[in-house]
């Protein structure tokens, strides 16, 4: 086992002036994510799911919530002390890693998606992972932002193919302090 989810904390004041704290995602994490999915814009949730769904089963949440972080990495970013965002990276069969990130619609288009972003490309750099797949619909112009720095491998069928760099201060511009 390569790393400790030490690597995947970061405290971070954003170019407005957003302080922003990453974490592992931890279990008793549940009840605040499923009221954050509860509020979350019909528009994003369609985003991130590709469906209407507003509640998860709990099987679904501790899937989600108990992870290895090897296999399956999962971190939340923290605004003024609440869950304002969530991304993860989970290892599939030929050893690439599907990512999926969500942001609280009221902080969205601030950086927290990039920082998230970043957070999990330097972890899946860490962990051996070389690349990540994204199934992103066609409309989502940020989530196709948030994955245009890395080099792009494909795109099939929604899902957008990009290279994880061996060396990922090679490539963040991070708008951050
Ligand atoms: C995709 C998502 C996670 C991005 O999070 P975010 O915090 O808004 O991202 P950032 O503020 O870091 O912006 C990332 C990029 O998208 C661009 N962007 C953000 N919102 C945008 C919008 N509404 N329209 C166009 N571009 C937008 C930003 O300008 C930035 O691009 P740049 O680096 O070239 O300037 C967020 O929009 C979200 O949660 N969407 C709903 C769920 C979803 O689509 N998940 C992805 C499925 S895998």
């Amino acid at each position: 086992m390569c790393c400790m989810a030490d690597d995947l904390h970061r405290h971070v004041t954003l170019r407005d002036g957003l302080v922003v704290d990453v974490r592992p995602i931890e279990e008793t994490d549940e009840a605040e994510l499923r009221a954050g999915l509860s509020i979350l814009s019909p528009q994003s949730r369609y985003l991130r799911f590709h469906s209407e769904r507003s509640s998860l089963t709990a099987e679904e949440w501790r899937y989600l919530t108990v992870v290895d972080q090897q296999r399956h990495i999962a971190v939340v970013a923290v605004v003024d002390g609440r869950i304002a965002g969530v991304a993860r990276a989970i290892v599939v069969d030929d050893g690439a890693a599907e990512v999926a990130f969500v942001v609280a619609d009221e902080v969205q288009r601030r950086g927290v998606g990039t920082l998230l972003r970043d957070v999990l490309v330097d972890a899946a750099a860490a962990r051996g992972i070389r690349t990540l797949r994204a199934n992103v619909l066609a409309q989502n112009a940020p989530m196709r932002r948030l994955l245009a720095p890395l080099e792009r491998i494909g795109e099939r069928d929604g899902v957008i193919e990009v290279r994880v760099p061996r060396d990922t201060r090679e490539w963040q511009g991070l708008p951050f302090t």
